[in-house]
């Protein structure tokens, strides 16, 4: 008898804080309109987490959907793993120890991730690697931004994009392949770092103007870049594995603009049915931005187990990041 164990997303889980920034609520805070941000963007409006909401507490609530779903208690939890670029504190303590302590999991692996959008697909592929180890059994994977907390709300290139929100899940073990995470491949390329950036480091740039206490981004430059890698990416992912683009049952792209994601759609011929959007609802919420995706889709009732997704993500770094998994939640 084959014994091989293979992890599976179990469970997914998602949160966004109640206010709602609309386009609207924009205009009268930047020079900008409606209509230029919904035709350029795709997006509509996006969340906001009020000052006492911190990352740790959106991550936090999308943990506890994640962890009932999966049909667990948080002693069950053997690790922790949380992708953010605007964690609780500034490197320590870790954002995952926090959500650990908050959710009362003590005395397991718990560490942060940065890969800026592209966190969720490296933490996936990290508790992938840690359960087919064979060493953990039930890990905890979490996307959580509070990216308010980082724009300037002075500049219409950035504070326009991005929302606050949070997304989860289980990844645990399996014997069955058909509800397996079938592969994952990551990259990154440091050349790029400048043109997208949160504030740099106090210790290395002690004289740093106020301008750099908020979120850079050379938006057009990300822009055209970010097309061509996630349509790469993916192509490599399905060639990769001999899979068609119209075997996959779920394209869940990370959303950070709607005309990056028509472009790579349309590049893959995937339907726009197939495809799963929240841009509209969110904006970019970095890291949470593909689970909280997976999530809606979930709560949509469109997403069953054993249906193939692929997952594209791509930001900061510039890192990047696909996935094939067939859904192994009930
Ligand atoms: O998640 C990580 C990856 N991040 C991304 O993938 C984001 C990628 N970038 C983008 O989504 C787009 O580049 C933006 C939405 C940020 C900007 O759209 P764009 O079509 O690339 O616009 P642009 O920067 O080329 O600017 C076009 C014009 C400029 O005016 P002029 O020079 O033509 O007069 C901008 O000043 O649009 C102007 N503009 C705006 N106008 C109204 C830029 N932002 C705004 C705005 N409202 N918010």
């Amino acid at each position: 008898m084959d014994n091989k164990i293979f992890a599976s997303l179990k469970s997914i889980g998602a949160y966004a804080p109640k206010k709602i920034l609309s386009n609207k609520d924009l205009e009268s805070m930047v020079d900008t309109s409606d209509e230029w941000i919904v035709q350029r963007t795709g997006i509509k409006e996006r969340r906001i987490a009020s000052d006492d909401e911190l990352t740790s507490d959106l991550g936090v609530m999308a943990s506890k959907l994640a962890i009932k779903r999966a049909g667990l208690k948080t002693r069950d939890i053997d690790a922790v793993i949380c992708a953010t670029l605007t964690p609780d504190f500034l490197c320590m303590p870790a954002t995952a120890c926090i959500i650990a302590s908050k959710l009362g999991i003590k005395n397991i692996l718990a560490f942060d991730v940065s890969a800026a959008c592209s966190g969720f697909i490296y933490i996936l592929y990290l508790a992938k690697s840690l359960i087919e180890s064979g060493v953990h059994k039930n890990i905890l994977i979490v996307g959580a931004e509070k990216l308010s907390s980082v724009l300037d709300y002075t500049d219409r290139g950035t504070c326009i994009l991005f929302g606050d929100g949070a997304g989860a899940a289980i990844v645990g073990v399996t014997t069955d392949k058909r509800e397996a995470i079938l592969d994952i491949q990551i990259s990154a390329d440091g050349d790029y770092a400048h043109l997208l950036m949160t504030p740099r480091s106090r210790a290395t740039h002690p004289k740093d103007e106020k301008t750099l206490e908020y979120l850079q981004m050379a938006g057009n430059e990300v822009f055209k870049v970010a097309v061509k890698t996630l349509t790469s990416d993916v192509i490599e992912i399905l060639n990769k594995n001999n899979i068609k683009s119209s075997q996959v049952n779920h394209f869940i792209p990370h959303q950070a603009n709607l005309r990056i994601i028509n472009a790579v759609r349309e590049k893959l011929d995937f339907p726009i049915e197939k495809t799963v959007l929240t841009v509209h609802k969110y904006g970019n919420t970095s890291a949470a931005s593909i689970p909280m995706a997976i999530n809606e889709a979930y709560e949509d009732n469109k997403i069953k187990k054993g249906d193939l997704l692929l997952l594209d993500a791509f930001g900061g770094g510039f890192t990047w990041g696909s996935s094939l998994i067939y859904f192994g939640g009930e």
